[in-house]
């Protein structure tokens, strides 16, 4: 049993302490967290999208990770199922994690700039990406990865609150403005690469680097 799942069987049973060597800390509980968040969004209406959407959909994944991936907004089969990037990109994003990362898609912390899919998949506008930023801004601030890893300019622009070229800065980090010590690692989205086939070496050839950010960071 890994440590979540002992967290989670503990604290299913009443414990919410665990005693580490010389002194009880308190596991704060960062599922109930953004359970409470997604709660407090769930109904949101704050930009034109709640008329279209099917539902909204949270950040999906472990939220002890050290690595955020924020893509951009759910396209259909997300905001059917709920889930962030469970369609075609999601599968390649899925196998970059495993092949790339050595890790799972469940070890990390999967979520978007918006929480509702926007008609015909089309780009978010700035009024709509404003709108769902303080979500994307609480989910960062509940778990304080070492890394944001960026989907794509948008998914870049959302996090930096800036606008930007994504093959002029992909591969490279910035500080994250909200918090500087988190590092904003920018890549391709993958469904640019499912559409550009010849561009999945460069996105394998990020995630190399991002491996090699997150084991100088831990
Ligand atoms: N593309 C995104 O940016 N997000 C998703 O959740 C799915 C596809």
């Amino acid at each position: 049993m890994g440590i979540e799942e002992t967290v989670k069987a503990l604290q299913a049973i009443g414990i919410n302490e665990l005693y580490l060597g010389e002194k009880m800390e308190q596991k704060e509980d960062r599922w109930k967290l953004l359970r409470e968040l997604y709660e407090q969004w769930k109904d949101c209406k704050r930009c034109d999208l709640h008329k279209s959407r099917t539902q909204v959909v949270p950040g999906d994944g472990n939220p002890y990770s050290p690595i955020v991936f924020v893509g951009e907004a759910p396209g259909e089969e997300e905001d059917k199922q709920g889930k962030p990037f469970v369609g075609r990109a999601g599968q390649l994003l899925n196998k970059l994690i495993e092949e790339e990362l050595g890790m799972k898609r469940e070890d990390v912390y999967i979520t978007n700039v918006c929480k509702c899919r926007p008609p015909n998949n089309r780009k978010p506008t700035p009024i709509e990406m404003k709108a769902c930023s303080p979500y994307l801004r609480k989910e960062i601030e509940i778990i304080k990865p070492k890394i944001i890893c960026c989907l794509g300019a948008t998914a870049g622009e959302g996090v930096l609150g800036k606008s930007l070229k994504i093959t002029k800065v992909r591969g490279q980090v910035f500080p994250y403005p909200y918090d500087p010590k988190i590092k904003v690692f920018l890549t391709y989205h993958p469904a640019y690469v499912l559409r550009n086939p010849k561009e999945e070496k460069t996105l394998r050839e990020d995630f190399r680097k991002l491996r090699e950010l997150l084991s100088q960071l831990s």
